[in-house]
């Protein structure tokens, strides 16, 4: 079973092969230097540059997985949520693939794919279990209890964190994407140095980022024309999304006897809530999930590897979706 994954959901182009399960290429253009200058992903030019890159970025996942078009058996793509111009760019791609070639053709929830990045690790989750898909868009406390049956427990009321970590890095001059340039200025800070509240600490499974994205700008304007301690604040923001997040797992395991716990989305591939999380739910026997570094943020491995799961549970399935569109909701 060879399946072409397709991701141009908001600003990397991405393409991938999985050959019976396993990710045999997984091609990534970054828009990052582009987008960089503006302080954001701008919608417009994203959607053109996945224009442009399309077809290298799917020719050089072909090639490097060793198969052409004519070996595949399926076309996975990202149809939502996302940025709209974006999305339709890998969608007509796949499209066309999937028509060419007379294969079958996935529409792939973007969400769902982050959940499934944690099934390249060797020994992945059983079902029921604990998902925390914390990307740049969406911040979601998810029951997983079997293939594409997922049950959201909570979400975030306004910013998500990925989204919070890129304003909070905005305010302290450290540029975008902010999560990786917070987490290399917290190495050199002191994260008591500030103390900010938990969000939503008696609120269940309820999550909120913009309370303390706003406390970390009040803070910042203490300094104003002074010199700012920008390592102590990122440090400081971003052990309180630790704490938050460890305080919300702790929760659902004690809610639901869940005994292990996937950590995914963008946001995931800060090493030190990773690590903060793996400890934290190991003194209560619990196991944390993370997917490998390059299947944290977008990929096409994730596209693919969800299409394989699909296919795997829908066997003979033939939709060639003429009619789906981008879908914008935001529900799994
Ligand atoms: O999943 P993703 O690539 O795109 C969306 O689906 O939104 O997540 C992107 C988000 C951005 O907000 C980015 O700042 C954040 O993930 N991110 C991180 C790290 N790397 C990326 N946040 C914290 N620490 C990181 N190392
Ligand atoms: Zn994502």
């Amino acid at each position: 079973m060879n399946i072409l994954g397709i991701e141009t959901s908001c600003d990397e182009t991405s393409a991938s092969v999985v050959v019976d399960g396993q990710i045999m290429s997984n091609v990534v253009a970054s828009q990052i230097k582009w987008h960089q200058q503006y302080g954001g992903v701008v919608p417009e030019l994203a959607s053109r540059m996945h224009t442009e890159k399309i077809n290298r970025v799917v020719g050089q996942a072909l090639q490097d997985a060793g198969v052409t078009f004519s070996d595949l058996n399926a076309v996975g793509v990202t149809y939502g949520p996302g940025l709209e111009g974006a999305l339709l760019v890998g969608l007509t791609a796949a499209k066309t693939i999937a028509k060419i070639t007379n294969i079958p053709l996935i529409p792939v929830n973007h969400l769902q794919a982050h959940i499934y990045a944690v099934y390249t690790d060797p020994v992945p989750p059983e079902f029921p279990f604990l998902a925390l898909i914390i990307s740049g868009g969406h911040s979601i406390i998810a029951q997983v209890n079997d293939h594409f049956k997922i049950e959201i427990l909570g979400s975030t009321r306004d910013d998500a964190i990925g989204e919070a970590f890129d304003k909070v890095s905005r305010v302290l001059g450290l540029g975008y994407p902010g999560g990786p340039a917070i987490e290399k200025s917290a190495r050199d800070g002191n994260e008591t140095a500030f103390k900010f509240a938990i969000p939503m600490k008696h609120e269940g499974y309820e999550l909120s980022f913009s309370g303390l994205k706003t406390a970390v700008i009040s803070a910042v304007q203490q300094f104003s024309g002074g010199e700012m301690p920008v390592n102590d604040l990122a440090a400081s923001f971003q052990k309180t999304i630790a704490d938050t997040l460890i305080h919300k797992a702790k929760f659902a395991i004690a809610n639901s006897n869940l005994k292990e716990v996937v950590f995914c989305g963008g946001v995931s591939a800060n090493s030190y809530i990773r690590t903060r999380l793996a400890d934290a739910l190991s003194e209560s026997g619990t196991r944390l999930i993370v997917p490998a570094f390059q299947y944290c943020t977008d990929n096409g491995g994730m596209i693919a590897l969800t299409a394989y799961y699909f296919m795997q549970q829908h066997p003979g399935y033939s939709g060639t979706i003429n009619s789906v569109k981008p879908n914008l909701s935001l529900c799994i």
